[in-house]
């Protein structure tokens, strides 16, 4: 019997692929690009499974260019790239990649928050452009971390892992969400649920955790910048449109707020004219879950997924809609 085909849009890690072509037929873009729109409509033609990333748009275009496609799993734990209605509407089975890249998202939120806080990424600047010149009590200040408050924004999974670093700091813990997380989640990450424009006046870090969706686009926007503190650092490695890009470079340029960390951006791979130029901002490329062994996980469990899907013919535990909000 021929084996199920499938298409991966990028280049992945070796166990990944392994994993699938045990079980499928694979045509490979093995690339470190997003695979072209065109040539993505293309490939889909004659497939049953899709392995994509968060960099493909997964809608009714490309639903109508794959017939056959019974399921799409992507490499990723957001899934805001894929209409996940028009999925279901032809049946199609949609799984993403929940759980393991908690720890190392909120990992790397703390990188974000330590770096803009202290300033680390100006210092190494200073350092490799030859300009220190010896220890001086007011060079690179940056705001203390230990004891100040935290603003959390979306309290699932990973915004919860990111609290619960804050206990190690001794901060006072605020979180919003549109959901009351359980009171035992609540005691045991010492966090308060308030409304989100207190959060944003009471909070010296405010750290995006949220899925984006029509309701969280622009959260972030002038004016909630105006009602941050003007000490106050915001860090974003959720999605780039949470935030309104431009307003934040105003809020930056204007020392509104002192500052922030990004890993993502409203036009990825693009960012906001002007931010590149904010020295106040630390800059990541959508590293979040970049660790070897996460990624590899990411991979094994949106191989899963497909297998789960088009081999066992199961509802795989990684679909979408099996998990809580
Ligand atoms: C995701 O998984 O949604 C991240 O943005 C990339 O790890």
């Amino acid at each position: 019997m021929s084996k199920p085909k499938v298409l991966v849009t990028r280049r992945v890690p070796q166990e990944c692929l392994d994993l699938l072509k045990k079980h499928f037929e694979l045509e490979h873009y093995d690339k470190g690009t997003a695979i072209p729109r065109k040539r993505l409509l293309k490939s889909v033609k004659d497939k049953d499974g899709l392995l994509c990333l968060l960099t493909d748009r997964i809608d009714s275009e490309l639903l109508a260019a794959g017939p056959g496609l019974k399921a799409v799993s992507t490499f990723s734990v957001g899934y805001d790239h894929i209409d996940v209605p028009a999925c279901k509407a032809r049946g199609v089975s949609v799984t993403n990649t929940p759980g393991v890249l908690t720890e190392s998202t909120a990992d790397f939120t703390w990188a974000l928050l330590m770096a803009a806080a202290r300033r680390v990424v100006e210092g190494d600047a200073y350092m490799r452009g030859g300009r220190y010149k010896g220890w001086d009590p007011l060079m690179l200040l940056g705001t203390d971390v230990f004891g100040q408050t935290l603003g959390i924004i979306g309290f699932g999974r990973i915004g919860q892992a990111v609290a619960k670093r804050a206990g190690g700091f001794s901060m006072r813990v605020l979180y919003y969400d549109t959901r009351r997380a359980a009171p035992e989640a609540e005691t045991a990450l010492n966090a308060k649920f308030v409304p989100l424009d207190e959060l944003l006046r009471e909070s010296d870090y405010v750290s995006v955790h949220t899925v984006l969706d029509e309701g969280t686009r622009h959260l972030l926007d002038d004016r909630a910048f105006g009602l941050m503190k003007r000490s106050a650092c915001l860090i974003n490695a959720a999605r780039g449109p949470i935030v309104d890009e431009k307003a934040l470079v105003r809020a930056l340029k204007s020392d509104r707020i002192r500052g922030a960390g990004l890993d993502v951006y409203e036009w990825e791979p693009k960012m906001a004219p002007g931010l590149a130029s904010c020295k106040n901002a630390v800059l990541a490329p959508h590293l979040a879950s970049a660790t070897l062994e996460t990624r590899r996980k990411m991979g094994m469990m949106a191989a899963s997924g497909l297998v789960d899907a088009l081999i066992c013919g199961a509802r795989s535990p990684y679909a979408v809609d099996e998990q809580p909000a």
